[in-house]
């Protein structure tokens, strides 16, 4: 059993720098640059950017795993 089993939007922050991304939202983050300048999010692995990007688009902290084809 994983996180991914019982939690349907398991994507809640970057963890290579353990930032959620509620926080982000909460520090006023307007852009992907903005969230690495100021907090590193998306400069080691930069998984977590397409997440940040829809985070600033719709508002949403939350996310499903987005697949990637
Ligand atoms: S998850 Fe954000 S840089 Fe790796």
């Amino acid at each position: 059993m994983t996180d991914f089993d019982d939690d349907p939007l398991p994507v809640k922050r970057c963890v290579c720098f353990e930032m959620s991304f509620a926080s982000l939202k909460a520090a006023g983050v307007r852009s992907a640059d903005e969230a690495e300048a100021r907090f590193g999010c998306g400069s080691k692995c930069g998984a977590c950017v397409p997440y940040i990007q829809l985070m600033i688009y719709t508002g949403r902290t939350e996310f499903a795993v987005i697949a990637l084809d």
